[in-house]
C-alpha cells in the first residue's frame, strides 16, 4: 500500500507541475496576445505624426466619422469588415495596411471601389505608412 502512495505521488507531482507550466503558458499567451497584437511602436509622437500625415494626405476627407464615401477610422482597428466578395475579415494590422497600399485587393461592402487613391504606395515610404497605421489603431476604442 505504502508503495503504491508513493509511486503516485511523483505522477501528482507531475500533474501539478504540468498545470502550474500550462497556466503560466497560457497567461503568458493572453499576456503577449494584448501586447503584441500590433508590432508597431503605438507612442505618442509616432501616433501624432500619423494624425497629420492622415489629414496631409487627404485621408480624413473620406475617412471623417459619419462620411458615406468612406469608413471612419475610429472603431475600424480590429473590427469585422464585410467584403464585397462576402468574406468577413477581421481589420489587423496587415488589412489596414494593405487597404491603404493596395485598396483593390479587399473592398469593404457598401463602398465604391476605386476612389480611394491607388498611388499611396509611391507617395507615402513604410514609416509613414507605419505612423499612420499607428495613428488609426489608436482610434480602435473611439
Ligand atoms: C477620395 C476618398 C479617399 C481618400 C482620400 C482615402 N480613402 Fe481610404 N478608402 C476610401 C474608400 C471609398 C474605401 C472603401 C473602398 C476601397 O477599399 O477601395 C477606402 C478604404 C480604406 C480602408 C479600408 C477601410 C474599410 O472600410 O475596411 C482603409 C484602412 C483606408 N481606406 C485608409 C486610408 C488612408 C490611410 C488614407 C490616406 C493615406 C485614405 N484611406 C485615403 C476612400 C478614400
Amino acid at each position: 500500500m505504502s508503495t503504491t502512495d508513493s509511486a503516485c505521488l511523483p505522477s501528482i507531482m507531475a500533474v501539478l507541475t504540468a498545470l502550474v507550466l500550462f497556466t503560466g503558458i497560457f497567461s503568458g499567451f493572453t499576456d503577449s496576445d494584448e501586447t503584441t497584437s500590433t508590432t508597431l511602436p503605438l507612442d505618442p509622437n509616432t501616433i501624432a505624426r500619423g494624425q497629420s500625415l492622415a489629414y496631409d494626405y487627404g485621408c480624413i476627407g473620406c475617412h471623417y466619422v459619419g462620411s458615406r464615401t468612406a469608413a471612419a477610422f475610429n472603431g475600424l482597428y480590429n473590427s469585422e469588415r464585410l467584403l464585397t466578395n462576402e468574406n468577413i475579415i477581421i481589420a489587423d494590422e496587415a488589412y489596414l495596411r494593405e487597404s491603404i497600399l493596395e485598396p483593390r485587393a479587399k473592398v469593404p461592402d457598401g463602398y465604391a471601389r476605386g476612389i480611394h487613391p491607388s498611388d499611396y504606395r509611391v507617395r507615402l515610404n513604410d514609416q509613414q505608412v507605419d505612423a499612420i497605421v499607428a495613428f488609426i489603431i489608436s482610434l480602435a476604442d473611439q
